[in-house]
């Protein structure tokens, strides 16, 4: 299989840190065999530099796959706003094709501001540079938007030139391993699918902590804040892939079908905010910014499997923990021990990252004792089984190159999912110290909300 990566914004953190060294992972497997990689960004630099910014976050490499990207990779200075450059652009890219022997599938990867979506896709169609011999893609990293309204725009844009099978809105989290493991590991097991209904589940918790500050990402993240940067997308697709019906087949738009329903209609019961102390002096951020930093959600969904079982979101940065987890906890059976009834009920667990796996809380029998049981945890080690995994954004462009949508988002998916987001009310926002498990005044959100996290 042979591509052109074209990536828009080639001097940003994303191309030097994911996409470089997915694409060299994608050669280094023997998965991708012929390749150009056309990196544009306005800044003067040169392809050399950009590789070795790549290069020294990867370490060690294999030389002849390091190799084979060096000499199939260009660099060209490019202004977004500039239709020459465009023009330019297609004539580069058939030169390179034909010195590469490529057949012009080209992906376009826009690693840009949400802002330039629009002329950079229109530019993209007028100029024809997605009519090729072969496919042309054209994948939008995230934020899409930062509201329903920007995002019904560019989606608007996009399909006025791009038919939906064409474009790929990505959520990282999608390509993770664990992630793709939830509907898989759901529907594969006859001992899970049965129980996954308000009959034996009494809620669903979904945790994403982070000990990370906003570093130099303050301007970015105080116009936006923990609801638009993580919940918006990741813990709600994390959601929809838990709480959707069992699609028709696992494939592009049966899943994507199952997870819009979802996002259509869950509702926000109730939203808890917080902002770690020190956040003000972050730079960037304004002085009297109330922009939330952590954020606790309690959501419902209507419908005959989840009626009753409330799902719970945890998210937030300067916490005490690095963890990415869901959990659905069971209902109680009825206790027929004479001494103590099982202190907790079950639970399932699965641990997206840092201990990628899976935990099953079973009550067992206490050695000595006739009647009294203790939780024990039976687990699953994704390492341990599978010393080697891709990393997300291998999984994501080798997706996009066989034209897989199922780990994309659709644009219905996304418009609903900032529609929920935007349907939250003003909140007070409590601080937190740094390293903490959140505001002191969590607790008694908790309480009234029948809470207990897992983490
Ligand atoms: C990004 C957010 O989408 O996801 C960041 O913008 C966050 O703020 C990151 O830190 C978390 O991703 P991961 O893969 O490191 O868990």
């Amino acid at each position: 299989m042979d591509v052109t990566f074209i990536i828009l914004g080639a001097t940003g953190d994303l191309n030097k840190r994911k996409l470089i060294p997915a694409i060299y992972n994608l050669i280094e497997s023997g998965r991708v065999k012929k390749i150009a990689f056309v990196g544009l960004s306005r800044s003067k630099v040169t392809i050399e530099k950009i590789l070795a910014g790549a290069h020294e976050c990867m370490g060690k490499v294999d030389r002849k796959a390091w190799n084979t990207l060096k000499k199939s990779s260009y660099y060209i200075p490019f202004d977004l706003y500039e239709e020459d450059n465009y023009d330019q652009l297609k004539d580069f890219l058939e030169k390179i094709e034909q010195k590469h022997a490529l057949s012009g599938n080209r992906i376009f990867y826009l690693a840009t501001l949400p802002q330039h979506f629009d002329t950079v896709t229109k530019n993209l169609a007028e100029k024809k540079l997605t009519k090729t011999k072969g496919y042309a893609r054209v994948v939008y990293e995230k934020p899409f938007g930062h509201d329903l309204k920007s995002a019904k725009k560019i989606n608007q844009c996009i399909n006025r030139v791009f038919s939906e099978d064409q474009v790929y809105r990505i959520d990282h989290y999608l390509g993770k391993e664990l992630v793709g493991n939830i509907a898989l590991m759901r529907f594969t097991n006859r001992i899970l699918e049965p129980q996954w209904n308000a009959e034996h589940l009494e809620s669903v918790q979904i945790i994403m902590e982070e000990k990370l500050l906003v570093g130099s990402r303050g301007k970015f993240y105080d116009s936006n804040g923990v609801l638009n940067d993580v919940v918006q997308n990741h813990a709600l697709q994390l959601l929809a892939l838990t709480a959707m019906e069992p699609p028709k087949l696992l494939t592009g738009n049966y899943i994507r079908d199952a997870k819009a329903e979802v996002l259509k209609h869950i509702k926000i019961d109730s939203v808890f905010l917080g902002q770690y102390e020190g956040y003000l002096q972050e730079e960037g951020v304004e002085k009297n910014s109330t922009t939330e930093t952590f954020a606790t959600l309690k959501l419902s969904l209507d419908n005959p499997r989840w009626s009753g079982v409330p799902f719970f979101i945890k998210a937030g940065k300067g916490l005490d923990k690095n963890e990415v987890s869901i959990h659905l906890k069971f209902k109680p059976v009825e206790c027929l021990l004479s001494e103590a009834c099982p202190a907790d009920t079950n639970y399932l667990t699965m641990n997206i990252q840092p201990k990628a796996g899976f935990e099953i809380e079973l009550n067992t029998k206490v050695p000595f004792k006739k009647n009294i049981v203790k939780p024990v945890i039976m687990s699953f080690s994704h390492e341990n089984y599978f010393p080697k995994s891709p990393e997300a954004y291998e999984n994501l462009l080798w997706d996009v190159m066989n034209g897989d949508q199922s780990v994309f988002v659709r644009n219905d998916e996304i418009e609903a999912a900032w529609k929920l987001i935007g349907s939250i009310k003003h909140n007070k926002v409590y601080q937190y110290p740094i390293g903490s498990k959140g505001p002191k005044e969590l607790i008694s959100w908790n309480k009234k909300h029948g809470i207990n996290w897992r983490v």
